[in-house]
This record gives C-alpha cells, sequence and structure tokens, in this order.
C-alpha cells in the first residue's frame, strides 16, 4: 500500500496495511484485530516521513467533533483527535474565540498539536490546552492528562518522552479566556499597529505562504530540525566568531539559536542531493522536490546535523518523526 499521499513530504514508501479510524470503537476494533503486529498511527503525516517502506500497518486517525461550550471566564472547547488544526483555528476565529490566530495555517490535525506543542509567531499550543484524553494501548484504558502531566517544553510533551507511541490521543480539551491579549511580539508581527485577531491572522498566513513551501505543490514537513538551546557561554563563544548570530531567551539563562541560520551560515541552503533539497527561502525545510528517496533525505540531514556539530559544536535534533521499517530511525 502507498504512503505518499500519506505524508506530506511524499516519498515513495509503502506499507502493508492501512485503515482508517472514525469511532473509538472503531479504533478498537483495529487494535483488537492486529494483536502482536507493528501499526503506527498517524494523522496527516505533517511531521512524519517515511523514509523507507513500513513493515506494519498504518492507522489513520479520521475521529471527528467539536463540543462548544462557555461559562463566564472561558470557552471550552473538546475537539477529536483528527479535526484538522488549520480548520480548527478558523472556526474558533469565527466565532470570535481568539489566541490562536498565530497558529494559523499549521499543517496537521488537532490530536499532533500537543505531541510536539506546536508553536509559531510567539504562541504555543500549550497556552490554551486544559487537558488531553487518550486510549492506553498497553492496558486498553482511557486516559486524561491535564496540562502539568503533559510536561510541555519547546516542541516537546510527555507523549514525545515516556513511552512514545503507546497513548493514542483521542481528544483534546482547550479553556480559552474571554479576555485574551494578542500576541504580537515576533518577527513580522511586530509591525502591526494594535492589531485585531483577525490582522494576526491574516499576517501570519500571508508570511507562513511567503517563506514555507506548500506541500500539495513541494513535499516537505515543515521544520526538519529544532531549534538548539545552548548555554550562554556557549553562545558567547560562537558570537566571538560570529557576531550576527541571532539567539532568543530560552530556559534557566540558557539561549536558543535559529537553526536556520546555523544551516544557512554553512552554505546548505539551496543545496540539492538527488530529489531532496535545503529550501531556498527557509533553510530549515527541507523539500521533496519530486522523486526524492529516503536514503537521500537521510544523508543531506546527516551531512547538515555533522557540519553544525563540527562548525559550532552544537548537535541538532530532528524535530519531524522519520519512520524506517520497523519503526523510529534517528539521525
Ligand atoms: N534564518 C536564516 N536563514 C533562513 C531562515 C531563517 O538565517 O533561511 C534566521 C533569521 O535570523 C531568522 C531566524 O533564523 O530571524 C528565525 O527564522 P524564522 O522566524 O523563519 O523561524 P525559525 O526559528 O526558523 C520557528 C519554528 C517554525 C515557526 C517559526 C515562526 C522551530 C523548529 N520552527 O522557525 O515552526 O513557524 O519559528 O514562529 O521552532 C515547524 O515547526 O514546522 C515550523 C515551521
Amino acid at each position: 500500500h502507498p504512503l505518499k499521499s500519506h505524508h506530506t513530504f511524499g516519498l515513495n514508501a509503502s506499507c502493508n496495511e492501512i485503515t482508517t479510524v472514525e469511532s473509538l470503537d472503531g479504533l478498537l476494533k483495529t487494535l483488537n484485530e492486529l494483536e502482536n503486529q507493528s501499526y503506527m498511527f498517524i494523522g496527516e503525516g505533517s511531521n512524519t516521513v517515511f523514509v523507507d517502506d513500513y513493515a506494519g500497518t498504518i492507522i489513520v486517525n479520521h475521529l471527528k467533533g467539536i463540543s462548544l461550550f462557555e461559562d463566564a471566564d472561558f470557552y471550552h472547547l473538546n475537539v477529536a483527535s483528527g479535526e484538522n488544526w488549520h480548520e480548527f483555528v478558523v472556526y474558533c476565529t469565527e466565532r470570535g474565540i481568539h489566541g490562536f490566530e498565530n497558529l494559523a495555517l499549521i499543517p496537521g490535525t488537532v490530536g499532533a498539536a500537543p505531541i510536539q506543542n506546536i508553536g509559531a509567531y510567539g504562541i504555543e499550543v500549550e497556552t490554551f490546552i486544559h487537558s488531553v484524553e487518550f486510549l492506553d494501548v498497553a492496558t486498553n484504558m482511557l486516559g486524561y492528562f491535564n496540562k502539568k502531566e503533559c510536561q510541555f517544553a519547546y516542541r516537546d510533551s510527555v507523549f514525545k518522552k515516556d513511552r512514545q507511541g503507546e497513548r493514542i490521543i483521542l481528544a483534546v480539551n482547550f479553556a480559552i479566556p474571554k479576555h485574551n491579549i494578542t500576541v504580537a511580539s515576533y518577527g513580522p508581527l511586530l509591525q502591526l499597529n494594535e492589531p485585531t485577531p483577525l490582522d494576526i491572522f491574516n499576517t501570519v498566513v500571508k508570511t507562513r505562504k511567503e517563506k514555507l513551501p506548500d506541500p500539495q505543490i513541494m513535499g516537505n514537513a515543515g521544520s526538519f530540525f529544532k531549534n538548539p538551546v545552548i548555554a550562554l557561554h556557549h553562545y558567547l563563544r560562537i558570537q566571538n566568531d560570529y557576531p550576527d548570530i541571532p539567539c532568543y531567551p530560552a530556559e534557566s539563562g540558557n539561549v536558543k539559536v535559529p537553526a536556520a541560520w546555523l544551516i544557512d551560515t554553512l552554505g546548505f541552503k539551496g543545496k540539492q542531493l538527488g530529489g531532496i533539497k535545503c529550501h531556498d527561502k527557509q533553510a530549515l525545510v527541507l523539500v521533496n522536490l519530486s522523486q526524492g528517496s529516503g536514503r537521500d533525505l537521510l544523508t543531506l540531514a546527516r551531512e547538515i546535523k555533522s557540519a553544525v556539530a563540527e562548525s559550532f559544536d552544537i548537535m541538532l535534533d530532528n524535530e519531524v518523526r522519520l519512520i524506517g521499517r520497523d519503526g523510529f530511525v534517528s539521525l
């Protein structure tokens, strides 16, 4: 079964079986039938890259439904994990529920959002997450994590750290304050004068369309690496040789540096290997020009990783999930 249309990177990979689930009952039935065979649960495949044929079953999430209720101070939303993220942002924006405009146009499902704590233009999804509902496949029990238990951090959560893949997210509960303040402190939003939520939405959509390649046209999975967090003394050491290196504040007095800058500075922007290329407009995005192969992708990504390690003494960590024959692949 071809996987090309099930991941936005669009590499030619296949798997033993593909099945779609539309309800919890359907999911339980599918898992039961699979017994001890390998499987992987995916949403829209926008952060997953199949670098090889996968020797198992792919379960595609089609769990749908949004319910909304409000009290004096908050909008409460229970959203099924298979809902499309951007459509959910539009749903909120149209109803005057504001806060997620900064996260407009991020590809993928609502259920994928908490796993890596998606973020853009000054907001991370954790800001408005109340709790996450999941199925624990080891025990077949339904589970529930409040925000604290989700252990959110930059592009990270308990769902990535602990028993990876064993908790299938079914729904996300959001609590969005009615009197929310707009966040316009990042990059292109800084130029706006007292922006309305709709201004933020429009600016984010425009910026993303300009800089990030449309996966429908050119296969990609957004940022390929995370922005590394390094110690301040390490940053200052690099700054001696590269006075222009940008940085953002991070936790515990550390700093976060843009991986795009490190990769760009080493001259990788526009570099091509077979059908895989380091994007011309954003060095952090690797793209599939059309017939790219998983092997070329891994080779180019490893080349970038070792060049960054050698020049800056920084180990890049991939942001995308790479899947090979037997499951997760590391760089
Ligand atoms: N830069 C370069 N060369 C480039 C691109 C950027 O030197 O080709 C430098 C510039 O100094 C720029 C800085 O890197 O100011 C930051 O670039 P940008 O604002 O494009 O953001 P980013 O750090 O590369 C992160 C997220 C994106 C998110 C944007 C906007 C990560 C891994 N990526 O990218 O998220 O959209 O900020 O908030 O944190 C994603 O996760 O898939 C993703 C696209």
